[in-house]
């Protein structure tokens, strides 16, 4: 689905990615994994074309997409669920919803993915005519990922869903991350949030100061002494 190889992207003169490789697989939950400031949110914008990378390539379904623009890769079928979740509170959740549909021009289409984006979160139904800044953040997070599957995206990148939510909402943010899969999306998910990630990711990569220090299955990951005793807060 998503291939990264060996990229190095840099802010000015500060280089940030060193040599970072990756590879996700069709139908899978692959975490990113990593301390603040490692570079996660970095590597996800450049695959996305928000920072262009000064060397290194990204394949999407075997295609060179490296520094194409965020619009093409979300017309090819990535949607991007950015940290900063990027609602407009000015409109309503509906509406904020068909904005993720926006090149598409197929009125029908467009009506069954809301559709199914309600029934994945009836709340936003409920609350389908409400302005979007007056929602809670778990709300808001649901609303950020509805509408990346307004698009009916191949692979969702996820960018710290859980940030900001209570235990109940981060709950029902991984419950929906288990369901796409079911429904054959892949996944790429940054998360600070570790126990909890790894019992939902098929396999996972370690970032630290730029590159990539570990990778591994997820139980594999769990059980590693120096991830638990630097990640887990367990000591051996
Ligand atoms: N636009 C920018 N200009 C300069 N430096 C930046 C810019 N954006 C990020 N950085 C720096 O790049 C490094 C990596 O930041 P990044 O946001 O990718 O980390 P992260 O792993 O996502 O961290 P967090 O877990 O806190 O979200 C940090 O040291 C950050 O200060
Ligand atoms: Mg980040």
């Amino acid at each position: 689905m998503l291939r990264i190889e060996k990229l190095d992207v840099a802010y000015g003169h500060l280089q940030i990615l060193r040599q970072v490789s990756m590879n996700i697989n069709v139908g899978e939950i692959v975490a990113i994994l990593g301390p603040n400031g490692a570079g996660k949110t970095t590597l996800l914008k450049s695959i996305m074309g928000l920072v262009p990378p000064m060397s290194g390539k990204v394949f999407f379904q075997g295609q060179d997409v490296t520094g194409h623009p965020t619009y093409e890769l979300a017309r090819q079928g990535i949607a991007f669920v950015p940290e900063e979740r990027n609602i407009f509170q000015a409109m309503t959740v509906e509406e904020n919803l068909l904005l993720g549909a926006y090149f598409n021009s197929d009125k029908d289409l467009i009506k069954q993915y809301l559709e199914h984006v309600y029934d994945m979160f009836p709340r936003l139904l409920e609350r389908r005519k409400q302005l979007a800044g007056t929602m809670s953040g778990g709300e808001r997070q649901m609303l950020a990922i509805g509408r990346g599957l307004m698009s009916n995206p191949h692979l969702v990148i996820l960018d710290e869903p859980s940030m900001g939510l209570s235990p109940t909402n981060v709950l029902v943010v991984f419950d929906t991350i288990k369901k796409l899969v079911a429904q054959d999306v892949t996944i790429m998910i940054v998360e600070q949030n570790l126990s909890t990630t790894l019992g939902v990711a098929s396999r996972a990569y370690v970032m630290e100061q730029g590159a990539v220090v570990m990778e591994g299955p997820s139980e594999e990951l769990a059980n590693n002494d120096y991830v638990k005793k630097m990640y887990l807060g367990l000591a051996d």
